[in-house]
């Protein structure tokens, strides 16, 4: 039991990454709060993992949201010792086909939600004067331009950017900012993903899983439960030393 009375609040829970790192959290002993736009869906995946699991509908575009979603939480928890930026939308599209609307919507989630739960988490860390360790979620995305990715690359690279700052101006708080940067993982984000691929690059569908998959040097795509090692790990005593960090669980695709 490596977090056994940490108190969590994970963003996007409802389902994929964050449900189970939220399920893996409560195996090591924590509390978890599992927020998500999708209320209804949020409070049966909180449900199914039992009296640990709390539920709260948040928007991370929405400061209102945000303010009530964490009091909820650290209502219902009694404290936030580890918060996980998790929520994040993916869209693709030929530069010269790109919205402003799709770039607005991108960045609300994927950055300004990160900075601004992140804030949220940050203020009551501080206060308590206990530390604690904040994990965002980038992606390989981050780590460099993709043809028809523009946008979402460009808000991961903002991610391990804000991980950078965060870490450095928190960490005389004793608050760990970190990131992980996961590479093709498989799951209901992965199908929208596929899909748009087969839009522009005229695949059939579940035929961009495959390539992707067979180009992993590890040999296929991830899974979530590969990428809860390293989630457990940062949010322990046994990181008290590393901040400002991202960390590539992406079964070798990128070098940092
Ligand atoms: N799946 C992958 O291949 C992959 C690769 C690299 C990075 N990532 C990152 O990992 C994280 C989790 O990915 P996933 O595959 O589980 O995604 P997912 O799409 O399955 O889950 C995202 C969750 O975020 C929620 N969400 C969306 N907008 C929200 C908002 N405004 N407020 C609150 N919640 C909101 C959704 O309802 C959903 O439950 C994301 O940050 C993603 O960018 C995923």
């Amino acid at each position: 039991m490596r977090l056994q009375g940490k108190c969590a609040l994970i963003t996007g829970a409802a389902r994929g990454i964050g449900f189970e790192f939220a399920r893996a959290y409560i195996a090591e002993g924590a509390q978890v709060t599992l927020a998500d736009i999708n209320g209804e869906a949020v409070a049966q995946a909180a449900a199914s993992l039992g009296p640990q699991a709390h539920a709260v509908q948040m928007d991370v575009t929405d400061q209102a949201s945000i303010d009530a979603g964490f009091a909820q939480a650290i209502g219902a928890m009694g404290k936030l010792d580890i918060l996980v930026n998790n929520a994040a939308l993916f869209t693709a599209a030929p530069i010269a086909e790109i919205t402003r609307a799709d770039y607005d919507r991108i960045f609300a989630v994927n950055v300004s939600g990160t900075l601004f739960c992140l804030q949220a988490a940050a203020r009551h860390m501080i206060a308590r004067g206990e530390g604690g360790r904040i994990i965002n979620m980038a992606s390989q995305a981050g780590r460099r331009g993709e043809s028809l990715v523009g946008v979402y690359c460009a808000s991961k690279a903002a991610v391990i950017s804000l991980t950078q700052s965060a870490g450095v101006n928190l960490i005389p708080h004793r608050i760990n900012v970190n990131a992980i940067a996961p590479g093709v993982v498989d799951g209901e984000h992965w199908d929208h993903v596929d899909s748009l691929f087969a839009r522009y690059e005229g695949r059939a569908p579940g035929e961009k899983k495959r390539i992707v998959g067979a180009a992993v040097p590890y040999g296929r795509m991830g899974t979530a439960a590969d990428l809860t090692g390293m989630a457990i790990f940062l949010a322990t005593d046994e990181a008290d030393y590393i901040c400002a960090q991202t960390f590539g669980v992406d079964g070798g695709n990128w070098m940092a």
